[in-house]
C-alpha cells in the first residue's frame, strides 16, 4: 500500500469529552493506539496544559497540524486507531489527512453529558473549558462552531448514555471491516 491510499484504520474525532480516548483505547485492544495529544505533547516535552498557558493555542494548532502530517508515515500499513483533539478536525487540512488514514468515526454527546464528564476530571488537558467562567455555554458556542466539521465523518455514535464496551460495539458494528477490531473491552464506564 503506498502512502497516498488509505489505511485500514479508525480515526476518532468528535468534542471534548465526548470519550475518544478511552473508546480508542478499547477499540485497539488487538492493535495501535494514537492520541494526538500525546503525540503533541510527547514531541514538545510539555503538558496541553502548559502549551496553552506558555505558548497559546495558535502554537497548539501548529503543532498539532505538524503532528496530524505525520500519522501517515507514522501508522505505515498497520492497522491503528488514532484519537484526536477536539479542535483537531477544524484544520481543514488535518480532516483531508485523517479522512486518508480510515473511516473517520465522530463521537458525540449531549451538553449534559459532556458538563457532567468534564466536571468529574481535573480538565488539565482541557484549557478551553477550565480557563473559562461559565463552562456550560463554553461548551454550547465550541458545539456549535464546530458542529459541521464533526458532521463530515463517515458516521456518528452517541455516547451520551453508554458505557465505553456498548460504544466499541456500536462502532464495530458500523466500520466496514468489523471483524478486524476488537469487542472484548473493560466495564469502565466514559
Ligand atoms: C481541544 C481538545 C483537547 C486538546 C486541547 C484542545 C479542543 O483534547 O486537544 O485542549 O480544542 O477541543 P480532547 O478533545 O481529547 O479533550
Amino acid at each position: 500500500m503506498g502512502l497516498n491510499s488509505r489505511t485500514p484504520s479508525v480515526v476518532l474525532i468528535g468534542f471534548m469529552a465526548t470519550g475518544k480516548s478511552s473508546v480508542g483505547a478499547a477499540l485497539a485492544l488487538e492493535c495501535r493506539f494514537i492520541d494526538t495529544d500525546v503525540l503533541v505533547e510527547d514531541a514538545e516535552k510539555m503538558s496541553i496544559h502548559d502549551i496553552f498557558l506558555q505558548k497559546g493555542e495558535k502554537a497548539f494548532r501548529e503543532f498539532e497540524r505538524r503532528e496530524v502530517s505525520k500519522l501517515r508515515a507514522l501508522v505505515g500499513n498497520d492497522r491503528c486507531v488514532i484519537a484526536t483533539g477536539g479542535g483537531t478536525v477544524i484544520d481543514s487540512g488535518n480532516m483531508e489527512k485523517l479522512k486518508m488514514l480510515g473511516q473517520v468515526v465522530c463521537l458525540q454527546a449531549t451538553l449534559d453529558a459532556i458538563l457532567a464528564r468534564s466536571k468529574s476530571v481535573s480538565n488539565v488537558t482541557r484549557p478551553l473549558l477550565s480557563a473559562t467562567e461559565d463552562e456550560r455555554v463554553a461548551i454550547e458556542n465550541l458545539l456549535e462552531n464546530r458542529k459541521v466539521y464533526y458532521e463530515d465523518a463517515d458516521f456518528c455514535v452517541d455516547t451520551s448514555d453508554h458505557k465505553t464496551e456498548e460504544v466499541v460495539s456500536m462502532i464495530v458494528r458500523q466500520l466496514n471491516c468489523p471483524g478486524k477490531f476488537s469487542e472484548a473491552v473493560s466495564l469502565t464506564r466514559l
